[in-house]
């Protein structure tokens, strides 16, 4: 395809190919990219290596649906997953050498972008030192200080190594805490895939339509109650009508896509659980020291009892946590008496990786997330405004809605247009622009991507949109 110019929303115009990469400045970079392209190509012809549809087939043959985590099948886009060969920067390079601008981020943990060498090299010092002791070491300490200095509710943390884990450990401190079993969640968000927490979950669970039953006890199922997000009288009945344990909430939901908070639903949120004797506890794993230094409990102000944390404190490695006040942490034993562990909970090379992380996040770190994120909003919400799409973000989080109306439970996000989604994502993809392949989760911003990626993301959208939206003839 022949290269085209666009003006971009700040009026800069940048000259792009037909797959979406940049001109001129970078025809240099174009001609090395190929250049190492063909010579990965040639290297895989001597080693004889599969394509990606084959190895998609011998995948099937060991790994369920050919991957280990559902999110990452393309199924719902009617495509075989892509397999990844490396990543570096906002990139990610799959087996045959295509980079792809890269707005997933490994759904959330890479905030700093792909091989970051400050990272690698904090991973590379601690690897040198030993991979894992089963025993207490300094840099837990620092992380956990690090922890507590930002998130205004967190005195102490637990360390696991997957958020589906720490969200299981809130479960179970708050039913202790509160001597009551029920726990109520909201429809469409995602606490990981425990048996309690499944239930009319976003994500995976509802890309794939999945009903959330099979497996899980019926008992498990029962101690579950759904509301709608942003439903204050559906929650206050909940309460009231239940001895509830704990509420658990996304505080931005975002495994429907992007649903931030009504206004003022938090404060709710804190005075009705207050109210009830139950606990509040905020699922940030997605949000935790991305939206904020302090992750959405400093954004809005309201400090839950207890907090999820996943994805970024383990700097792309895995780690997450629950943290809460100290009274309420020192239930876990050894410190109490209820039992929680792990083999591998606080690994010095993810607690490196995600210290390295934090320390990157400053304020000037998050003053660019929000300026990356609003020129990346406000640019698709122009496109959105002549598609009749919507558009929902908090900072460094976007979707694009496949809807004219706006999002503000589950049952808005799963009337959107599961087909025009799917078309536009494959639009990107061929355009070389990696998106969540879901309707239900958000585009990641990190710090690796930049002003120019933004604009080539926008007029990328612009194209796809054009040639996907059912309502327009296509010149
Ligand atoms: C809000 C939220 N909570 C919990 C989890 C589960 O974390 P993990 O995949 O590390 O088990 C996720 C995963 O995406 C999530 O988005």
């Amino acid at each position: 395809m022949a290269g085209l110019s666009r003006g971009a929303p700040d009026k800069v115009t940048i000259k792009v190919r037909g797959d979406g990469r940049p001109l001129g400045e970078t025809n240099q970079e174009v001609e090395y990219q190929e250049a190492k392209a063909k010579q990965l190509e040639e290297a895989r012809g001597a080693e004889n290596r599969l394509d990606n549809s084959e190895l998609f087939e011998r995948a099937r043959r060991v790994l369920p649906g050919g991957v280990n985590s559902p999110v990452r099948a393309m199924r719902q886009v009617g495509l075989d997953p892509v397999f990844i060969e490396s990543a570096e920067g906002a990139e990610v390079i799959d087996r045959d050498g295509r980079r792809y601008l890269d707005w997933v981020g490994s759904w959330g943990p890479m905030i700093l972008g792909h091989a970051d060498s400050e990272v690698l090299t904090a991973i590379e010092d601690a690897a040198s030192r030993g991979t894992s002791f089963g025993a207490a070491t300094e840099l837990e300490v620092e992380l956990g200080e690090e922890v507590a200095s930002r998130m205004p509710s967190v005195e102490m943390i637990r360390m696991t190594s997957s958020g589906t884990e720490a969200a299981m450990t809130a479960a179970r401190l708050a039913r202790a805490a509160t001597g009551r079993e029920i726990l109520v969640k909201f429809a469409g968000a995602y606490h990981g895939h425990s048996d309690g927490l499944l239930a009319e979950a976003g994500s995976g669970v509802a890309t794939h339509g999945i009903p959330s039953g099979p497996g899980i006890p019926a008992a498990q199922a029962a101690g579950t109650v759904v509301v709608p997000w942003n439903d204050r009288e559906a929650l206050a009945e909940a309460l009231q009508k239940h001895e509830v344990a704990a509420v658990f909430a996304e505080p931005i939901a975002a495994n429907m896509g992007v649903v931030p908070p009504a206004e003022g639903f938090l404060d709710f949120l804190g005075e009705a659980t207050e109210q009830s004797g139950s606990l509040l506890v905020f699922d940030e794993v997605i949000t935790g020291f991305r939206v904020a230094r302090g992750g959405a409990q400093e954004l809005y102000g309201v400090n839950p009892d207890l907090t999820v944390m996943g994805k970024i404190i383990g700097g792309g490695l895995p780690a997450a946590a629950v943290g809460g006040s100290r009274e309420l942490m020192e239930r876990l034993a050894p410190a109490g008496d209820v039992y929680q562990a792990g083999t591998l909970s606080g690994n010095p090379l993810a607690v490196a990786a995600g210290l390295a992380t934090l320390r990157r996040l400053d304020d000037d770190a998050y003053a660019r997330l929000g300026a990356l994120t609003d020129r990346l909003a406000s640019g698709l919400a122009d496109l959105a405004d002549q598609h009749g799409l919507t558009v929902a973000s908090a900072p460094g989080l976007v979707t694009l809605f496949f809807s004219a109306l706006p999002v503000k439970n589950f049952d808005d996000a799963r009337a959107t247009d599961g087909e025009r989604h799917a078309a536009f994502f494959r639009a990107m993809l061929e355009r070389g622009i990696w998106l969540p392949p879901s309707r239900f989760e958000a585009w990641f911003v990190s710090l690796a991507q930049d002003e120019i990626q933004v604009d080539r993301t926008l007029m990328a959208a612009a194209e796809a949109l054009s040639a996907t939206d059912p309502g327009r003839s296509v010149g």
